[in-house]
Formats: C-alpha cells, sequence, structure tokens
C-alpha cells in the first residue's frame, strides 16, 4: 500500500468516525468481545489495542483486567481516537493514543498482551506489523488478531448492487478475506508463525449481524468503510442502487422487517516467547 493508499485509509476512518458504531448495530462490538474471551484477559495485565477505534475491544477487556491492569489503545484517525476517549472516559486506567499500527511507537513500552480486531488487512505491510507488535510485547505475552472468514452468502448477494461501480482499488480481497493470507485460517496462522509467533491457533466464530429494517442496513453502510461504495455510485443512480439493494433486502427479511445476516469471523491467536 502506497503512502497515499495509507493515509487515504486514515482518512476514510476520520471521516467516519461520529457515525462509527454508532447506528444502533450491533457490529464491532460483539466481534471485539469474541477477541477479548479468546484472549482471556487476566487481573492485573498490560494490554495494547492497535488500530483500537471507538474502542470495542478495550470496552471488553477493561473491566477483566480490573483496576491493577491497564489498557492503551492506538489508532491513525484523530477522530476515533476522540470518540474512543470520549466513550471510555470513565475508566482512569485507560489511555487512548494517536499512533501507527505498522510500528508502534517503542514510547508506549511493553504489554503483556496485544489485540487488533479489523485492521491488520489494512496495513501496508502486515507481516512487518506483526514483527513491530513483538518488540511491544514482553517476553511470554499473547497476541490475538481479528479477521474476516469470508461473508454470507445473502448478504454477499445485496452488495453485488455496488459491484458496477468500484474501481479497482475497492475490490480489496484482503479485507473481505477472499485472497491471499486473510483467505483462511492456514493462511492467517502462517502469517503470525513466520512472524516468529509460536502456539498459534484459530478460532472462528459466527456472529449474528441484525439490522431492525432497510433503512438501518443502509445507515451502517455509510457509517463503515462501505460508505466509499455509496460515494462511488453517481449521484443520479443511487435511487436505482438503494431499491435494488432493498429489494434483495426484503427476500431476507422476518415479518417485523428485520434482516439477520452471519458475518464469519476469526481469532488468530499466538504467543510472544521473545
Ligand atoms: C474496521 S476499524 C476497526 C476498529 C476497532 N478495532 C473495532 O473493532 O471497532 C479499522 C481501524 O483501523 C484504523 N487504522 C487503519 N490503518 C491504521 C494504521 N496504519 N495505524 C493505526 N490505525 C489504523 C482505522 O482508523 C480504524 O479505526
Amino acid at each position: 500500500m502506497s503512502e497515499d493508499a495509507l493515509s487515504n485509509v486514515a482518512h476514510m476512518f476520520d471521516a467516519l468516525s461520529d457515525t462509527y458504531d454508532g447506528v444502533g448495530v450491533d457490529f464491532f462490538q460483539p466481534i471485539a468481545s469474541g477477541l477479548a474471551r479468546a484472549m482471556q484477559p487476566a487481573s492485573g495485565e498490560r494490554w495494547l489495542d492497535i488500530g483500537c477505534g471507538r474502542g470495542a475491544v478495550m470496552a471488553a477487556v477493561v473491566d477483566l483486567i480490573g483496576a491493577s491492569g491497564s489498557v492503551v489503545g492506538i489508532d491513525i484517525s484523530p477522530g476515533m481516537v476522540n470518540q474512543a476517549r470520549k466513550d471510555l472516559d470513565l475508566y482512569a486506567n485507560v489511555e487512548v493514543h494517536i499512533g501507527d499500527a505498522q510500528e508502534p511507537s517503542t514510547e508506549l513500552g511493553t504489554f503483556d498482551a496485544v489485540s487488533s480486531s479489523l485492521v491488520l488487512f489494512f496495513l501496508p505491510d502486515p507481516p512487518a506489523a506483526l514483527k513491530a507488535w513483538q518488540r511491544r510485547l514482553k517476553p511470554g505475552g499473547r497476541i490475538g488478531v481479528t479477521t474476516f472468514r469470508g461473508m454470507d452468502p445473502r448478504w454477499a448477494r445485496v452488495d453485488t448492487v455496488f459491484e458496477p461501480f468500484l474501481p479497482p482499488a475497492m475490490r480489496d480481497a484482503r479485507t473481505t478475506g477472499q485472497q491471499g493470507p486473510f483467505g483462511s485460517d492456514a493462511g492467517m496462522e502462517a502469517l503470525l508463525r513466520d512472524s516468529g509467533y509460536s502456539n498459534v491457533r484459530t478460532i472462528e466464530e459466527s456472529v449474528d449481524i441484525r439490522f431492525a429494517n432497510n433503512t438501518q442496513w443502509e445507515a451502517f453502510t455509510r457509517s463503515t468503510g462501505q460508505r466509499a461504495m455509496w460515494q462511488a455510485i453517481p449521484e443520479d443512480q443511487t435511487a436505482d442502487v438503494r431499491q435494488e439493494a432493498w429489494r434483495i433486502l426484503a427476500e431476507y427479511a422476518k415479518p417485523d422487517g428485520s434482516i439477520v445476516f452471519q458475518q464469519p469471523i476469526r481469532h488468530t491467536l499466538g504467543d510472544w516467547t521473545g
């Protein structure tokens, strides 16, 4: 990924930060809670969450590590950092900083655990980032990384409405988990193992994502990276695309209008012996 593409990611999330994870759809929090559960936070631990966004993982971890532990989050987007600071303001043992996941600052110190949910595929050089994260771990520390594990075919069918409008850069197979190391459990495990982690393993989960109705589905898509897909549609065709999406969504709607899709994800876990 070029420097331009990197700053595009930062700008995209900055622009989204006011509505990101804030339209009433439980998406990032249940995924992050699954990562926290899988990593088994212990009382008194020092924890680093990389690409923390609004703090979904930090919120899941902070009560489990207790007042004697601490959680630090870093994110490249100042807007996300501000939101996370507001959302987690009541915790004295939480800090959120602007920082680059590709090479987290040495000033952060070292940690018992490093987590990162739905971030690694955005980075210019994921293997180098995984090695840089080791330098933030104490010997005996552990890592947990969450990525997408394919897509509910019904949800993928709805997303086909955007396809005719997407430039190649927005068909990123890494983010969708369709290709390369991000395309399989084995690929992700190899990525961690080749970066020096041991005891590498996968926990697979599938999270039910509920949209109250098609309007909430659209609000959700506009509150995540998918907003860029809406923006790729010429204005005079937006209404037609919406109508087609709503026609497909109606096929999957329950009698009350709600739609439940599944989001398969994987948590790839490993240890750093030092
Ligand atoms: C899909 S969001 C996930 C946020 C959070 N982990 C969660 O689960 O809600 C991806 C996050 O990665 C951040 N990000 C992308 N590139 C980054 C980088 N190079 N350094 C730090 N954060 C980055 C974005 O700003 C965004 O907050």
